[in-house]
C-alpha cells in the first residue's frame, strides 16, 4: 500500500506530533526511527493534550500498532511510566518494540551531565536524558540493546563488563558517584520483565507489513543532525530522512511519500546558531502567540523568522516530496513578516548551510519582506471547502513564495493545535 514519512525540518518542534496524529488516521501502524525521550510531540484531541517523548503518537488511535524501532535509544523507566500514563487515561497502546533498539543506563544520563559540566561554556544545551552517551556506546559497541534487557543473563553479562569501564569514567570526570552491578541489574531486570512481551524483531514485522499503510515519525529537525545539522550543537542521531531507514529497517525505496513538516517561523531550544534569531519583541511575540516552551524540559524556546535556506537543506538531504507548513496562525496580525531566502557571508550571497561553526557565525540572513495578514472568522473553515483560495492575498503569496523556493509541494496548512485546523491542500 503505502508507506509515509513525516520528518522535521528546521530545529525540532515543528508540530511533528499533530501532523503524524492527522496522517495516523489512515495508517495502520506508526513508527518511531531515531532519538529517544528527549523528544516531545504534542497531539491536541478536542480537549485533551496528549504529549509522548517516546511512544509513537500513533497510539492515541484506536486499533493503531506502535512501533518503536531500532534507531532509538529507549530509557526503560520512562517508557514504563508512558505505558501506564495513556493505560490510565483509558488506552491500551498496542506497542511492539525492537529488539535491536538500545537502552538509555543509568550512567548514560550521569555522563549527560558530566559532559555537559565538562563543556562548561560551549554546553550544547541538552536534555539531559542521556541520549548522546547512549548514542555514542551504540557506536562504540558498548551498548546494551532491548533484546538484552529482557534476557537476565545477558544483562548481567554486559553489567559486569560496561559498569567497571563506567566508574573510571566518573571517576577521570572528579565525580564521586559509583554504580554497583547489582543495585542496576536489580532495577533493570525489572523493567526487562515488564516490557519482555512487547520487545520483537521488528524488522522482520515491518518487513511482514509493508502491504500495510506504515506510518513513519521522525523526532527532532533536520539541523539538529548529527551529520547535516549545526554540530557539534546537534543531537546524536540522524534526524534527516534517511535515517527513518537506517531506523527501522524499511529500505528506503520502498518509503512512498517523505513530508517535511515546516513551522511557518523558527525555533530553537538549547544552544547554537540560528541565523534568524529575534532576540527582541518579534521573538517575544512569536514565542507568547505560539507557547513556545519545551515539551520536555519546559524551557523557553528560542524565536526567530522563518529559514529558507535552512528548510530547502533539509528538504534536499531528505528527498522530500511534501511539505507541511504548521502554526500558520501565529504569524497572523504582524505589522510585516519576514523569510530569510538566501544568507550574505563575507560580502558574498549563500544559498547552501554552511558546515564551519565559523562560517556560520558570519551569517547575515537576505530576507524577504511580506505585509502581514489576518484571517477572518470563518475563512479557514472556507478554505477546508474551497481551497486556499479562500485565504487573504498576502498569506497565500507567503506560501506560494515557500514552495517557489524550495520546489516542494505544500500539502497541507495547520492554523492550530487540534486535529480540525488542519487545510489539506
Ligand atoms: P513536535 O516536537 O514537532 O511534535 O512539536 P511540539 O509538540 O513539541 O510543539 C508544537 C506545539 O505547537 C505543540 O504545543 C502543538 O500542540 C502546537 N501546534 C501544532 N500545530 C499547531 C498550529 O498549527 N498552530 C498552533 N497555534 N499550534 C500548533
Ligand atoms: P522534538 O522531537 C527540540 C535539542 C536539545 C539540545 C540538542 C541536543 O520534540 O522536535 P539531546 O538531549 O538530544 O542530546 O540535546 O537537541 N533537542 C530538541 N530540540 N525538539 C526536540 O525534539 C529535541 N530533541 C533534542 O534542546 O539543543
Ligand atoms: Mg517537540
Amino acid at each position: 500500500m503505502s508507506i509515509k514519512l513525516v520528518f522535521g525540518t528546521q530545529w525540532g518542534d515543528e508540530g511533528k506530533g499533530k501532523v503524524v496524529d492527522y496522517y495516523a488516521e489512515k495508517a495502520d501502524i506508526v513508527v518511531r526511527y531515531q532519538g529517544g525521550n528527549n523528544a516531545g510531540h504534542t497531539i491536541k484531541i478536542g480537549d485533551e493534550v496528549f504529549k509522548f517523548h517516546l511512544l509513537p503518537s500513533g497510539v492515541v488511535r484506536k486499533g493503531k500498532t506502535a512501533v518503536i524501532g531500532n534507531g532509538v535509544v529507549v530509557d526503560p523507566k520512562v517508557l514504563i511510566s508512558e505505558i501506564e500514563a495513556i493505560r490510565s487515561r483509558g488506552i491500551e497502546p498496542h506497542l511492539v518494540i525492537s529488539d535491536r533498539a538500545h537502552v538509555i543506563m543509568p550512567y548514560h544520563k550521569m555522563l549527560d551531565g558530566a559532559e555537559e559540566r565538562f563543556r562548561g561554556k560551549k554546553k550544547v544545551g541538552t536534555t539531559g536524558r542521556g541520549i548522546g552517551p547512549c548514542y555514542s556506546d551504540k557506536i562504540a559497541r558498548l551498548g546494551i540493546r532491548m533484546g538484552d534487557l529482557v534476557d537476565e543473563e545477558t544483562l548481567r553479562e554486559r553489567l559486569e563488563f560496561i559498569i567497571p569501564l563506567k566508574n573510571g569514567i566518573f571517576e577521570a570526570y572528579g565525580m564521586e558517584e559509583r554504580l554497583s552491578v547489582d543495585e542496576v541489574f536489580e532495577e533493570y531486570s525489572q523493567y526487562g520483565k515488564y516490557l519482555k512481551d512487547m520487545v520483537r524483531d521488528t524488522v522482520a514485522m515491518l518487513h511482514g507489513s509493508m502491504d500495510r499503510e506504515i506510518l513513519l515519525e521522525g523526532a527532532q529537525g533536520a539541523m539538529l543532525d548529527v551529520d547535516f545539522g549545526t554540530y557539534p550543537y546537534t543531537t546524536s542521531s540522524h534526524t534527516i530522512g534517511g535515517g527513518a531507514s537506517a531506523g527501522s529497517g524499511i529500505p528506503p525505496n520502498a518509503i512512498d511519500e517523505i513530508i517535511g513538516v515546516v513551522k511557518a517561523y523558527t525555533t530553537r531550544v538549547g544552544m547554537g546558531p540560528f541565523p534568524t534569531e529575534q532576540d527582541n519583541k518579534i521573538g517575544e511575540h512569536l514565542g507568547r502567540k505560539g507557547h513556545e516552551f519545551g515539551t520536555t524540559t519546559g524551557r523557553s524556546r528560542r524565536c526567530g523568522w522563518l529559514d529558507l535556506v535552512v528548510v530547502k537543506h533539509a528538504l534536499r538531504i531528505s528527498g522530500a516530496n511534501g511539505i507541511v507548513i504548521t502554526k500558520i496562525d501565529v504569524l497572523e496580525g504582524l505589522e510585516k513578516v519576514k523569510v530569510a531566502r538566501a544568507y550574505e557571508i563575507d560580502g558574498k550571497r549563500v544559498d547552501r548551510f554552511p558546515a564551519s561553526m565559523k562560517d556560520i557565525a558570519k551569517i547575515k540572513p537576505i530576507y524577504r519582506d511580506f505585509e502581514g495578514w489576518t484571517v477572518e472568522n470563518g475563512e479557514w473553515e472556507r478554505a477546508k471547502k474551497e481551497g486556499i483560495s479562500a485565504l487573504p492575498k498576502t498569506l497565500k503569496e507567503y506560501l506560494a513564495f515557500i514552495e517557489k523556493e524550495t520546489g516542494v509541494k505544500i500539502r497541507m496548512v495547520s492554523y492550530g493545535p487540534a486535529r480540525e485546523e488542519t487545510v489539506e491542500i
